[in-house]
């Protein structure tokens, strides 16, 4: 399949905020069950590019079909932390979008000066726990019942990335390979 992993940019607001809404309504995987507004989804897109966070796009047929992010915290004390987010239309899961996604953040994330990347996943999703701790991410923790979705109770697991503990191979990672161009 034809994917192109390229940076967020304003044009592609609409299909991003598409996605993050198809994904948030399934109330299986993200923190939020609807995506925000378009309008605040537009905001912080231009927050994005403004404030040189990472995020990056998968696109298929030129329409948004994953996302991945990582936004950098604002507290001067932890202003080396980001926290990622990660997403792909379930259609497009299982073909490998999500390791070009994340190898592309990760990458422009640390060179941006990010040294701690970090994430909340719940406890049964364990196709991004797979992913995660495949790129290095460590589990740090468990928020028991962290959340309640459609009435079922969900642990949250805390895991981090250090660049200095990274794999090399995740800067390696060629978002988009030769097939792809
Ligand atoms: C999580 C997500 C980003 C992964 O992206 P993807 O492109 O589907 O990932 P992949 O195709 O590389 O599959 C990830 C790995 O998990 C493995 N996997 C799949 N299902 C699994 C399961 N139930 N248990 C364990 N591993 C699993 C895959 O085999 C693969 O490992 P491999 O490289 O050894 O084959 C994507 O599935 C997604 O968007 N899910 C819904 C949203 C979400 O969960 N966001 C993260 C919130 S924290």
């Amino acid at each position: 399949m034809d994917i192109l992993i390229q940076p967020a940019s304003l044009d592609l607001a609409d299909g991003f905020w598409r996605a993050l809404d198809v994904v948030a309504r399934e109330h299986r995987y993200l923190i939020f069950q609807e995506a925000p507004p378009l309008e605040s989804t537009r905001k912080f897109i231009a927050q994005v590019l403004a404030k040189g966070w990472s995020q990056f796009y998968a696109l298929h047929d030129g329409k948004v079909v994953g996302w991945c992010d990582v936004v950098r915290d604002e507290r001067p004390d932890r202003a080396h932390v980001g926290r990622l987010g990660i997403g792909i239309l379930p259609e497009f899961r299982g073909q490998k979008i999500g390791p070009r996604l994340l190898a592309a953040t990760i990458a422009d994330a640390f060179e941006k000066g990010v040294a701690r990347i970090e994430l909340e996943v719940f406890a049964t999703n364990a196709r991004a726990i797979a992913l995660y701790k495949k790129f290095g991410f460590v589990e740090e923790g468990r928020q028991r019942q962290a959340c309640c979705l459609d009435g079922v109770h969900e642990d949250s697991i805390l895991m981090a990335l250090l660049k200095t503990e990274a794999p090399q191979t995740i800067c390696a990672i060629d978002s988009n390979p030769p097939e792809n161009e």
